[in-house]
């Protein structure tokens, strides 16, 4: 039986496939389906900083027929929050109770504001570590990259303050200097990066002339931006990097894994293939070593990152130049 064991986060996995944030790992039905498949950890669903301070904000709205005691209103504010974050503590709980993989939790947040003081029950409850999906998109023309990249640092900050689990981000792809700040984000003591977070994506309906919302889950293609990424950045960051977006087969897991990604993770597929897709990426990712004589992770991992690739230029280029000059 060939070992598929590797460390992610400091935390020891059965296997390098991670079953992403999502609404498939949001309730322990499916986590233990997942479990049964060798995931080697769970990311949970997301708890939203916005969607919390919502909820908040919905529930005062509602609450005006208490005509206007404030403290009345503050009470409701607080009890809503408390529920949402209750919910999401019983389900690590349930989780630590059921599985012994690993549970990461998910934060989504775009400040270092109040849900950091939840960070430290999600750690109480039981979470293995907490994955923080930063997802800030530079679209205000007024906001220059520092001001922006900033707000990274502050959180990570404010959050280490509070919990003493494992820490990793999840960013996306836009940043001006995205090499400079991953490199610079991995030497604060967090564990590791998540490469990439995909974010909803609008697409045009041209019957109706409107936006609509589009593209909801990942194709093959999209490896090919974590795995520059993670192959460029392995050997300069000081922390672990997961690659994430367009994991869909076991040949993608390979292919991730010999780029230098120390884990990866997979939803989309999960969503379009139902959660024994983990079974067969496993079993791929098995055979595979065994055809190639690989007894562990660890003895082809990043052996053709930037560092190790017989050709690294090939990381570094952008242009088709063989396609643009016609050379063969
Ligand atoms: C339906 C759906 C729900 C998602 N919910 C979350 C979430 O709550 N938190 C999060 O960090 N990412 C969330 N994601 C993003 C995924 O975790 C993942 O980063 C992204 O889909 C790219 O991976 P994939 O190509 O394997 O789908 C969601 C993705 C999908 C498709």
């Amino acid at each position: 039986m060939i070992n598929l064991s590797t460390t992610y986060l400091g935390l020891p996995l059965r296997s390098p496939i991670i079953a992403g944030s999502s609404g498939i790992t949001n309730n322990i039905r499916n986590i233990i389906e997942l479990d049964k498949q060798g995931v080697g950890a769970v990311v949970l669903k997301s708890l939203f900083e916005e969607q919390i301070l919502n909820e908040a904000s919905k529930t005062l709205h509602q609450g005006e027929g208490l005509g206007g005691y404030p403290e009345a209103l503050d009470y409701i504010g607080q009890y809503t929050r408390h529920n949402a974050l209750n919910e999401y503590l019983n389900l690590i709980r349930e989780c630590k109770k059921a599985v012994s993989m690993p549970i990461i939790a998910s934060i989504n947040c775009v400040s270092a504001s109040e849900w950091i003081q939840f960070a430290y029950s999600i750690q109480e409850a039981g979470a293995d570590a907490i994955e923080l999906n930063i997802f800030l998109l530079p679209s205000d023309p007024y906001r220059s990259a520092e001001d922006h990249e900033a707000v990274y640092f502050q959180i990570i900050d404010a959050i280490k303050s509070k919990i003493t689990i494992p820490i990793s981000i999840k960013i996306s792809p836009y940043f001006s200097g995205l090499a400079k700040t991953a490199i610079q984000l991995s030497w604060t003591g967090i564990k590791g990066i998540v490469l990439f977070n995909r974010f909803f994506s609008p697409d045009i309906d041209i019957e109706n002339e409107t936006v609509a919302s589009g593209f909801t889950f990942s194709n093959a293609a999209d490896i090919a931006m974590p795995l520059r990424w993670v192959a460029m950045l392995r050997p300069r960051v000081q922390c672990d990097l997961c690659a994430s977006s367009g994991v869909d087969s076991g040949e993608a897991v390979v292919k991730l894994l010999l780029a230098g990604a120390n884990a990866v993770q997979t939803t989309s597929a999960l969503y379009k293939h139902g959660t024994a897709e983990i079974g067969i990426m496993n079993n791929f990712l098995a055979d595979w070593m065994t055809r190639k004589g690989y007894q562990s992770i660890a003895e082809f991992n990043g052996k053709l990152s930037i560092e190790n690739a017989m050709n690294p230029a090939a990381y570094e280029r952008v242009q088709f130049m063989k396609h643009f000059a016609g050379i063969e």
